[in-house]
């Protein structure tokens, strides 16, 4: 909102939204809430009735789809918090709850299946149990889906022996996917419209770590220690995420070494490239991680109380600080004692 984005085209998500998020979500005129269970349909319907015009709701639904992917980025099987599963018939339960709220108005039907998925498969699969469910809750309740989102997830290379997949290309064959779908089950006229999320296909590959070498150590493995690590890059600890780097000073020569970049915290577990060939680092070089626009800022901590670093956006020959590297003072700001 502080960037001014268009609030009609904002999808309010999470499986445990507050009475507080909801009400400003509310007045801010958000676009969507994408409702994720029954508890949350009660209490929207409690904000809800606080405005004149109806509150338009989306319906998360576990559609029960394995998207091949780590099991901590999988988000639409059917054992999963996400959403109400269709199997079990909760899902059924949440659009009969929401239809006796007058004051929501339910448009349609999510499904966020998971993450770095690089097949069209699971979409296929997740838009065919969308459409049938859709059409199941038409003949029961007479709702029309006039909105469908089989969410994000386009997979991100991150690594040489990640596979490239073209975003857009991906789009293009949901909503071909989608079209088809909505044909065969009676949803032509019109056709539902179509929304995708797509995170971080669009924001990885905008960014690069940088980060600077503060030890080489030799013994067991070659450690190269940074000066950042799972404080602002959580994922390779968290779930084993890969990533390739260069030694943005030298990205050749005739040292080449296999070494271990090592993060700054205190935790074993805190490498955030567990063995990779670079030109032997030298103390105060830097080493360049690409891919890193997504989920990492974004996760990021203080942990060990450690600043967070800043950003800059570069094009067309230009920098830009657009986030100040934090200060010790900003770290402690909200300390009372
Ligand atoms: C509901 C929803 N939509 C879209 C996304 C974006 O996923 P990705 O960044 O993998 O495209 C997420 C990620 O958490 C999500 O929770």
């Amino acid at each position: 909102m502080r960037a001014d984005f268009p609030r009609d085209r904002i999808f309010f998500h999470g499986n445990n939204k507050s009475e507080d998020e909801l009400l400003a979500a509310s007045a801010e005129g958000v676009g969507r809430i994408v409702v994720d269970n029954l508890d949350e349909i009660t209490l929207l319907a409690r904000v809800a009735a606080k405005r004149e015009a109806r509150t338009p709701v989306l319906l998360r639904v576990g559609p029960g789809v394995d998207a091949h992917t780590h099991a901590h980025l999988l988000t639409g099987a059917e054992d999963t918090k996400f959403g109400l599963d269709i199997a079990s018939g909760a899902a059924e339960a949440g659009v009969r709850a929401v239809l006796e709220r007058p004051k929501l108005e339910l448009l349609g039907f999510h499904a966020h299946i998971g993450s770095q998925i690089r097949d069209i498969d699971p979409y296929r699969e997740a838009v065919e149990r969308l459409f049938v469910f859709a059409a199941e809750m038409r003949g029961k309740t007479g709702v029309v889906a006039r909105e469908m989102s089989p969410g994000g997830g386009f997979g991100v290379r991150y690594t040489m022996d990640d596979p490239y997949t073209r975003p857009a290309d991906m789009a293009r064959e949901v909503a071909r996917t989608m079209a088809e779908a909505a044909r065969r089950h009676g949803f032509a006229d019109p056709l539902p419209d179509l929304t995708i999320e797509p995170g971080r296909s669009i924001i990885a590959p905008a960014g690069v770590a940088l980060y600077r070498v503060g030890s080489v150590k030799h013994g067991a493995r070659t450690y190269v220690a940074v000066d950042g690590g799972m404080a602002d890059n959580i994922r390779p600890t968290a779930y084993g995420a890969k990533y390739t780097a260069v030694l943005a000073s030298r990205v050749s020569g005739d040292d080449v070494t296999d070494v271990a970049v090592a993060g700054k915290y205190c935790e074993t577990g805190d490498i955030l490239i567990q063995r990779i060939a670079l030109p032997l680092p030298r103390v105060g070089e830097v080493i360049a991680v690409p891919a890193s626009g997504a989920y990492q800022l974004s996760m990021a901590s203080n942990y060990n109380m450690a600043p967070r670093p800043a950003v800059v956006v570069v094009a067309d020959g230009h920098a830009r600080l657009v986030r100040k590297r934090e200060s010790y003072a900003d770290v402690l700001a909200a300390e009372m004692g």
